[in-house]
């Protein structure tokens, strides 16, 4: 087989960073590729008035496979008014590149695994019986529905008499809304379908079952959302009886999980969530395992084969533009591992990911994270590891 193309989508700030120094880990360790580069970001908002332009579409259409650093988004007046100006008159709307990639190639399932890195000094601890400090091991793998939902952009303000004379049908609306000028009415909907419930939650019960979680989290909130978080629960319920008897299935809401999160984070496995549950409970157990600079992310179409992977964190302006770059490279690297199963090369995310432990046990290479300092220009100065040095520390450990 020849080798592989893989479409590097750098983005904006600190995302282009990240990814070039994970190519180079990547290329350290054997992995043969190559890479052609996707457009995607602010700039080609600015100057063309589309943040994802076709030619990037037709580039993961044709090779599958994308690493994505990080995009900046704004609100869209904010971002009319960076629009070029020769653009201004074209009506056009700003809509986040990441959600239009995720629905142009219905990237319908996203992972985000959580596990602790032992020795890592942002590792969570509590105080348990008779105030000793433990730290609980998390291991959790999140599978958060990713086009669906309050994400799925099915959204109004002032909306337009069908959808008014719609809404007006419920009994509800009328009670509690019914008042209200329809000038002074946003709506955004939540809509869940059953092939897509049916897809995440398949997903996250085949995690299961392949990786020996005992259990399977449905984190929604049935007892208020009842129409689709209930729907969620109840096939997940059904899928387990049928198809994953050994699994036990949990159902919490995210309100509790959020607070039991702290409290008893090594008792989870797998968790399936809603597109917006699924962003803040793992944002949450990310938080837990060292926040934004570990938190890795697979979004992919099992169908297909393609997918995208990305650190969840965004382009940090603030840091985009220090002449030494500080952040912290491994939620992207991660990513990349997360790539590598996805296309069977196994071996090799093996040894980048043991080459991460590693660096992150011996303790003696920190990014200003790690070294809990505030992210300045001077840190490296101050004896945290630059970018490129962790991933050079990351490229040493590698056999
Ligand atoms: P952010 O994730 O870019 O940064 C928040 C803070 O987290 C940073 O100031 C920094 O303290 C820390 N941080 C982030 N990445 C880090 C790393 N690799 N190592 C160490 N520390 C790290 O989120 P923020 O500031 O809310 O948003 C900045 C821009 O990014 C916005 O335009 C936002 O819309 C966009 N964004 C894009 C995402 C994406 O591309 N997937 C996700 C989140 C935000
Ligand atoms: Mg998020």
């Amino acid at each position: 087989m020849g080798k592989r193309t893989i479409v590097a989508l750098p983005g904006d700030g600190i995302g282009k960073v990240v990814l070039n120094e994970t190519i180079r880990v990547l290329d350290a360790a054997g992995f043969e590729a190559n890479y052609v580069e996707g457009d995607i970001g602010w700039e080609f908002w600015c100057e063309e008035g589309n943040p994802l332009p076709q030619r990037t579409l037709d580039l993961l259409a044709e090779h599958k496979i994308g690493l994505f650093g990080a995009i900046t988004s704004k609100p869209k007046d904010e971002a009319f008014e960076e629009l070029s100006p020769e653009l201004k008159e074209k009506g056009l709307v700003y809509s986040s590149p990441i959600v239009g990639l995720r629905q142009h190639f219905n990237l319908d399932i996203c992972l985000r695994p959580c596990r602790t890195y032992k020795g890592n000094p942002l590792n969570f601890i509590k105080r348990g019986v008779g105030d000793i400090i433990n730290e609980p091991e998390v291991d959790v793998a999140i599978f958060r529905q990713n086009t669906e939902g309050l994400y799925g952009g099915v959204e109004w303000s002032n909306p337009p008499a069908q959808v008014y004379d719609a809404l007006m049908t419920h009994a509800k609306f009328r009670k509690n809304f019914g008042n209200a000028p329809v000038e002074e009415i946003s709506v955004s909907t939540r809509i869940f379908t059953k092939k897509a419930t049916g897809r995440i939650l398949r997903a996250a019960f085949e995690h299961a079952k392949k990786y020996g979680y005992k259990s399977v989290t449905v984190c929604e909130k049935p007892n208020v959302i009842r129409e689709t978080s209930g729907m969620m629960y109840k096939m997940a319920q059904q899928m387990q009886k049928a198809d994953f008897p050994d699994i036990e299935l949990w159902n919490t809401n995210i309100d509790a999980q959020m607070m039991w999160l702290t409290k008893n984070p090594e008792n989870y496995g797998v968790i399936v969530a809603g597109n917006m549950f699924g962003d803040i409970v793992s944002d949450g157990f990310a938080g837990l395992i060292g926040g934004l600079g570990f938190a890795c992310s697979a979004q992919y179409n099992p169908e297909t084969g393609i997918g995208v992977f990305e650190p969840t964190h965004g382009s940090a302006p603030k840091y985009a533009d220090y002449p030494v770059s500080i952040v912290n490279p491994i939620a992207m690297i991660e990513s990349a591992c997360m790539m590598l199963d996805f296309i069977d090369e196994q071996p090799i995310a093996t040894v980048i990911r043991n080459a991460v432990a590693e660096v992150v046990i011996e303790g003696k290479v920190k990014t200003y994270d790690m070294a809990k300092m505030l992210g300045r220009a001077d840190v490296v100065e101050k004896g945290a590891a630059s970018t490129t040095q962790m991933a050079d520390a990351i490229i040493a450990k590698l056999n």
